[in-house]
């Protein structure tokens, strides 16, 4: 009989953490025993896995004495007081949040790229940052044949990835504005519905945000490209789920459309959809909920010397947290 294992899943209750029960329900994983774990807030509701309700208890430094795995997605600050408190129990932490995601003892993995960095772990391995991953689905199987320089992006960010409260924010702003009300912005710095706001995350003195440096400093470590550059704007948009990004890259070699086509068309995780004769190309409302990022509107670039643009989108809950994170687990 193969091994089961005892997980915890730190922020439970969030927008990732509710993910992550769903996708270790959908792919089997092997759960002797569940602990949900948020504020306590929380503490005492109930959340639905396989046929149980379980119980969420309020996070502690006791929590982890009898755990595994602890999947962790309620915020670096949290993970920065508890993944260590985590490891010193005997847990592998899978950490969802910034915290560790650049320190070099803490393998930073999406496993179809450099799953073999796992191994390394001393006890937490980071996730990446959500526009990253999806970003990189699309662009490693690219820089393995073509070799990647630099990269210009802007991001399309769902309000998801802003968490639970922000899904609330957009919907009643919706509500509100539709009844001639007026939105009264609290997560996010202006109005979201019926707007973009080209601000994801603070502002950094470079003029960057934080956010959009994750692109260059995390892709560096996951395609273990230390060279590679990355000019990103990333930008909030009124869609619930799923990111977007329109990438335009430059590369050592040239490279056709339908030689990208096909090297993206073999890689895993990562589909193709891109026909312009039918008006075919990802749009979040069809990729939501998908395991696969999908990547289309791929065309020679007419501006850069072996450049490359094309479109990717990709559920940021799923591939771009919860699913990355227990694809870690399973290959732990
Ligand atoms: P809670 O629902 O009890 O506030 P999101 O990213 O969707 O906002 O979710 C954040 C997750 O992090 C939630 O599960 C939230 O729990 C959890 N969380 C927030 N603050 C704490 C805390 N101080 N201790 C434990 N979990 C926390």
């Amino acid at each position: 009989m193969s091994k089961e294992y005892r997980i915890a899943v730190v922020g439970a209750t969030g927008a990732v953490g509710v993910e992550m029960l769903r996708v270790m329900e959908r792919r089997n994983f092997p759960v002797s025993k569940l602990k949900l774990l948020a504020s306590p807030r929380s503490a005492g509701t109930t959340l639905k896995f396989r046929d149980d309700e379980i119980m969420v208890e309020p996070l502690g430094v006791n929590s982890f004495e009898d755990i595994d795995v602890a999947l962790f997605s309620a915020g670096g600050g949290i993970s920065k007081e508890y993944a260590p408190i985590a490891v010193q129990s005997r847990a592998v932490v899978v950490d969802n949040s910034s915290a560790f995601r650049l320190q070099q003892d803490v393998p930073l993995v999406i496993p179809e790229i450099n799953g073999g960095d796992i191994a390394a772990h001393k006890g937490i391995i980071a996730n990446p940052n959500c526009t990253t991953a999806v970003a990189l689905m699309a662009l490693y199987p690219l820089h393995q044949k073509f070799r990647v320089k630099r990269v210009i992006a802007s991001s399309y960010q769902a309000v998801s990835g802003a968490g639970a409260r922000a899904i609330e924010e957009l919907k009643s702003q919706v509500k509100t504005l539709a009844g001639g009300g007026a939105a009264k912005p609290e997560v996010f710095p202006h109005q979201i519905a019926f707007n973009v706001i080209p601000q994801v995350d603070s502002f950094l003195e470079s003029g960057y945000t934080k956010e959009e440096m994750k692109l260059q400093e995390e892709g560096r470590r996951i395609m273990h490209h230390p060279n590679f550059r990355a000019s990103v704007t990333c930008v909030r948009v009124p869609v619930y789920r799923a990111h977007s990004v329109a990438v335009t890259a430059e590369f050592e070699s040239p490279v056709a459309a339908y030689e990208a086509r096909e090297a993206i068309s073999a890689f895993p995780g990562v589909r193709i959809c891109d026909d312009t004769s039918s008006q075919s190309y990802p749009m979040p409302l069809e990729v939501a909920g998908q395991d696969d990022c999908f990547v289309g509107r791929i065309r020679a670039d007419c501006a850069l010397e072996n450049g490359l643009s094309f479109w990717v989108c990709g559920d940021q809950l799923l591939k771009g947290a919860a699913l990355n994170a227990v694809q870690i687990a399973e290959a732990l």
